[in-house]
């Protein structure tokens, strides 16, 4: 697999299309198409999450039929060109279920393997809400860049905020009630420490506003590689830092995403670890 330039660009280009339209089907809200089922109360999908990773799906066997596909939804199919797309069709279903305006498609094109924590590395990839209008995409070694509706694209950068009591930090809560039970003894002591915390719900965009500086850092735990592979790349295309906690890699088990005060955000989250205990196990 020769990843030169010119490739990457197109992956790039790629990934912020197929993005931008399914983006457009699932702002349209089709009819009986925004419905949540799902395992539990807590974790939903509609019918549209599907629709969408259907018709990205359908592009990308047309564009490259030797690249691999891991998507959220059903429909993962192998391939032999060394590249998976790894897609999230709605990052933020909650959000889009209560037609809250912070939903994304998240697109990204990595090499390796991306069920194996550690062992792959996204090299393009696009986010995109469709309702603020904001688009996110970077390749790797080409930077990140933002575009809001009509507006032109801009280069974008993580903040420069080093001091944590002035960090606005965004973070997320996994579906089960063992792990939220556990994200809440972490929160409490981290929540006086920073100048405060965002939830979002959506990982996707919560990643790219860590590119773009909007948020300081981020923090999650239980994030899966659709949720993360773009995101994780425009932020580091950006200048920031995408880790695990203490050196790891970022995986399942922990991401930290931030400008110039990530490292402390890990520290300090290295230190409320100690106190609080492991998560417990599933
Ligand atoms: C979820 C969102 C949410 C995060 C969860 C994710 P989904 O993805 O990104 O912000 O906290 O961990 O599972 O289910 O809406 O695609
Ligand atoms: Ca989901
Ligand atoms: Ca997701
Ligand atoms: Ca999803």
């Amino acid at each position: 697999l020769r990843l030169d330039a010119a490739l990457l660009r197109d992956l790039e280009g790629f990934a912020l299309g197929v993005a931008s339209e399914a983006a457009l089907l699932i702002a349209e809200r089709a009819e009986a198409g925004v419905s949540a089922t799902k395992s539990s109360p807590t974790d939903v999908v509609t019918e549209m999450d599907r629709r969408a990773q259907a018709l990205i799906e359908e592009r990308i066997a047309a564009y490259r039929p030797q690249d691999a596909f891991f998507g959220e939804e059903d429909g993962n199919r192998a391939g032999s060109s060394g590249i998976t797309w790894v897609v999230d069709p709605i990052d933020g279903t909650v959000n889009y279920v209560y037609d809250i305006p912070a939903y994304a498609v998240s697109v990204a094109a990595v090499v390796g393997d991306p069920r194996t924590p550690g062992a792959w590395t996204p090299v393009a990839g696009a986010v995109v809400n469709p309702v603020s209008g904001e688009r996110f995409w970077a390749r790797a070694g080409g930077g990140a860049s933002r575009q809001r509706g009509r507006l032109g694209a801009t280069r974008i950068g993580v903040s420069t905020q080093r001091d944590l009591s002035l960090a606005l930090i965004g973070t997320g809560f996994g579906y089960e009630p063992a792990t939220r039970a556990w994200q809440a003894r972490v929160l409490a002591p981290l929540l006086p420490r920073v100048r405060d915390i965002r939830r979002f719900g959506s990982a996707a965009l919560d990643l790219c506003h860590v590119a773009d500086g909007s948020l300081d850092a981020y923090y999650e735990r239980g994030l899966n590689p659709w949720d993360m592979a773009a995101g994780s790349l425009i932020v580091t295309e950006a200048g920031g830092t995408v880790s695990g906690l203490d050196g790891a890699p970022a995986s399942r088990d922990f991401v930290i995403a931030g400008g110039a005060c990530a490292n402390d955000l890990n520290l300090l989250l290295q230190a409320i670890h100690e106190k609080v205990g492991p998560h417990p196990a599933p």
